[in-house]
């Protein structure tokens, strides 16, 4: 056996040496090393050797299969530098020149300021809600105590699904009205999301926009507790401690009382300007306590419990913190736009 290996050894190695190609070497490999090439075939006679024979051939044969190893290697790295130096000499490339980068997306302003909101809500205590873009009545409308001839109801007009009840959400308070159907106060929540309004496109309206919403239920809730979560909010959000606000009454069906807050313009620093339309002062949320009736529809006892809610425009605020002045740039997905965040 030692001969055959021996012999094996010079014809692969001559082989190898041969080869014109690393295809061809490939081929050479197989044909002495491969599962069933010669050298397997040789060493399927060891079986029929005695013991002392056994143990020297196997040791040979494991010599010769690591030498050719190595010589098909070193063949490879000659052939694969020779083609290289063959093609330079044809071929001819700037290693200097700039390459084509692969452009890389980043999450889109609203997405993000979400996302710096989620964590700033949630380490005071409140956690995320979800609910349907497509709502029903009842959620958007009535739940909220405007009926179907609320006056209200024109001021939020939106797109009904054909031959339905259902309407795109006006405002993520349908979600808010979905979780407190479902869940025991206390809690608090957040319902960030997409809705939609009959409103033309203008710098400041677009027919689809952005809202987070929120509110928190407990025993002995107060306007002092909604005035302390949202003045540090929108600080926190806007990355500023030196913002002024300015709270207004106003009228919503599902808060009493409801209130409306202004911020100091971040954009001329309340000096005046288009963003403010000269005032100085932005309105970014509107909020109350939330109204007995509301609470009852949801099976809530208002004799127990009260609470206050609130909903962001939230494209404004994205707006005022980038000094972005025309909200049209947050939907027109122009890259150039986008790329800045
Ligand atoms: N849902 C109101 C809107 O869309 C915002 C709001 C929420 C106001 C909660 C008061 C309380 O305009």
């Amino acid at each position: 056996m030692e001969s055959q290996l021996t012999e094996l050894q010079t014809n692969a190695s001559a082989a190898i040496n041969a080869a014109p190609s690393t295809d061809a070497l490939k081929e050479v490999e197989v044909d002495f090393l491969g599962r069933k090439g010669q050298l397997t075939g040789i060493l399927r006679g060891l079986k029929d050797l005695a013991p002392e024979e056994k143990g020297k051939a196997g040791k040979l044969a494991n010599e010769v299969k690591e030498a050719l190893l190595a010589a098909i290697e070193a063949k490879e790295k000659e052939l694969k530098e020779a083609r290289y130096a063959q093609l330079g000499e044809t071929e001819w490339m700037d290693p200097t020149a700039p390459g084509t980068k692969t452009p890389r997306g980043t999450l889109h302003p609203i997405t993000q300021s979400f996302r710096r909101a989620e964590k700033i809500f949630t380490s005071m205590g409140f956690t995320i809600a979800d609910g349907p873009q497509v709502e029903d009545s009842w959620h958007n409308f009535d739940a909220l105590n405007i009926p179907a001839d609320h006056p209200a109801r024109d001021t939020q007009d939106t797109l009904f699904v054909r031959d339905t009840e259902k309407v795109l959400r006006t405002h993520t308070s349908s979600i808010q009205i979905r979780f407190a159907e479902e869940n025991e106060p206390p809690f608090r929540i957040i319902a960030p999301g997409k809705v939609a309004r009959k409103d033309d496109f203008d710098a400041s309206h677009s027919p689809v926009f952005h809202q987070l919403e929120g509110m928190m239920v407990d025993r002995d809730i107060s306007l002092a507790h909604m005035k302390a979560v949202m003045e540090e909010v929108v600080q926190q959000i806007m990355e500023r401690d030196d913002l002024k606000f300015r709270w207004r009454t106003s009228y919503f069906p599902f808060v009493e009382p409801g209130l409306e807050v202004d911020m100091s313009c971040t954009i001329c620093d309340s000096a005046g300007c288009a963003a403010c339309q000269q005032t100085g002062w932005v309105e970014i949320v509107g909020c109350g306590m939330i109204h007995p009736n509301v609470l009852k529809n949801c099976n809530i006892d208002p004799e127990k419990f009260s609470g206050f809610a609130f909903g962001f425009g939230w494209d404004r605020l994205v707006m005022m913190r980038h000094k972005v002045k025309d909200i049209r740039l947050l939907y027109e997905n122009d890259t150039r736009f986008l790329k800045q965040f």
